[in-house]
């Protein structure tokens, strides 16, 4: 009983933080939060300090799992690969050896490339559902056109691209969601089946290279042309799968939260329409006030004072680039969604310094190419008043309303 209510508690927690995030802000230091296990780092200065400071922060515990995996999941994992480090948990030079082929694979080139392709995948969806004059978005659109282009970015089939997908959302489900004993193990055995695919591909680039992102990580984690060796295979798919992951679990959550704030003041979506060229600042303005990512974890390395506070080596930090997104002292009225509001490209929503998003003008893209495809094709679009108000899934890692329905 206690267990379920400790997990209530921390649902509610996640599905709304921003309350909690504003007290935080108040509150002189930081604020140690059970919940999270870890202090909160809620301001933007701070937030910052933490992300520029690397050798006092590492990351190696960045994305830690909210629930302690069952015996029967422990038992069905070791026939995969990994768990090996990857860009997210390295530090230092292991982490500029995992950066590297990502800034290549992403470059501004690399995604202009890419998006003629995101385009017409985005018109075909819609294509799918524009003459029925309702649809769920988050099914319908949201969940499916982020995979589309990372599967075409890592260079997957586009066949394997739905088992993808699937794997990705229940290596979520795995790590961050309360399930059975059973149905842990059921994840595990979907999380195992995408990492024989992704291996698949990794052994196939070795081959035979091609212009994508697998062949540019097989070339670049792995140097040399001869068989890979297992450890480099492990490396390789975990490697792959962060990626994939990465990819589009974030963005499809994101186009979520868009469009919600965008539909649930109609106002927002009359301005925009009667005026396309907001549709970057209509987006940079999701991505700072209700952003996917709202945390990550960083431990420190050796005592720091940080705003003030005494934390001693191996102390975990809590860095919610949420909460300083709707830092009142570097926004007026934060915590309003305003698309004509000014100057509010600063945000933390894709991180700083050296870890930050080497992914992000690929997101960008995607939700502005949403926006002006939506305005185009379905300018009417609403919020689907006969159905319950939407609510947000509780995570604080792909943070969107767990369905989005829609008229028009
Ligand atoms: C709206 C969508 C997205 C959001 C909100 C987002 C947010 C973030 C944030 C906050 C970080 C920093 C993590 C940290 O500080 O430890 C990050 C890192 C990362 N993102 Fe994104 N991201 C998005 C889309 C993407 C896309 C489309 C890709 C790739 C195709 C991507 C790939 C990555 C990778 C590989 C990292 C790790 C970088 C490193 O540790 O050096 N992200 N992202």
């Amino acid at each position: 009983m206690a267990w379920h209510d400790d997990q209530a508690r921390r649902d509610e927690l996640y599905r709304d933080p921003y309350p909690l995030y504003d007290r935080a802000r108040r509150t002189e230091g930081l604020m140690y939060v059970p919940e999270f296990d870890a202090w909160l780092v809620a301001r933007d200065q701070d937030v910052r300090e933490v992300l520029l400071r690397a050798e006092d922060f590492s990351s190696a515990n960045a994305l830690l799992p909210d629930v302690p995996l069952s015996e029967a999941a422990l038992g069905v994992l070791p026939r995969g690969f990994g768990p090996r480090p990857t860009v997210v948990s390295s530090d230092g030079a292991a982490h500029r050896r995992h950066r590297a082929p990502l800034n290549r694979g992403l470059s501004a080139a690399r995604v202009a490339a890419l998006l003629p392709y995101a385009r017409t995948c985005a018109e075909g969806l819609v294509d799918g559902f524009a003459a029925d004059g309702s649809a769920e978005l988050v099914e319908a659109y949201a969940r499916r056109l982020p995979g589309m282009v990372v599967g075409r970015l890592i260079g997957l089939d586009p066949a394997d691209v739905p088992a993808a997908v699937h794997g990705g959302y229940r290596a979520e489900e795995l790590l961050f969601r309360p399930l059975s004993p059973q149905g842990q193990a059921a994840a595990a055995e979907d999380v195992v089946a995408l990492q024989h695919l992704l291996d698949g591909y990794v052994r196939e680039r070795r081959e035979r290279p091609r212009d994508d992102m697998c062949s540019t990580m097989v070339a670049a984690l792995a140097p040399g042309d001869g068989e890979l060796t297992l450890e480099q295979r492990h490396e390789l798919v975990t490697s792959l799968q962060n990626l994939l992951i990465a990819g589009f679990l974030t963005t499809s959550a994101l186009i979520g939260t868009m469009l919600l704030h965008l539909l649930g003041d109609r106002r927002q979506w009359r301005t925009l329409r009667a005026d396309p060229s907001l549709i970057p600042a209509a987006v940079e303005e999701a991505v700072r006030h209700d952003t996917a990512i709202q945390a990550f974890r960083r431990t420190t390395t050796r005592p720091v004072t940080l705003a003030g506070t005494k934390l001693p080596a191996a102390a975990t930090v809590l860095v919610a680039y949420g909460s300083a997104n709707r830092d009142e002292r570097r926004y007026e009225r934060a915590g309003e969604f305003d698309i004509t509001r000014p100057g509010n490209r600063q945000h933390l929503a894709f991180g700083y310094g050296t870890h930050g998003c080497p992914g992000s003008q690929l997101a960008r893209d995607q939700l502005r190419l949403t926006l002006d495809l939506f305005i185009r094709r379905m300018p009417e679009l609403r919020l689907d008043r006969d159905r319950p108000q939407p609510r947000m899934r509780p995570t604080l890692i792909h943070r969107s309303p767990q369905a989005l329905y829609v008229t028009w």
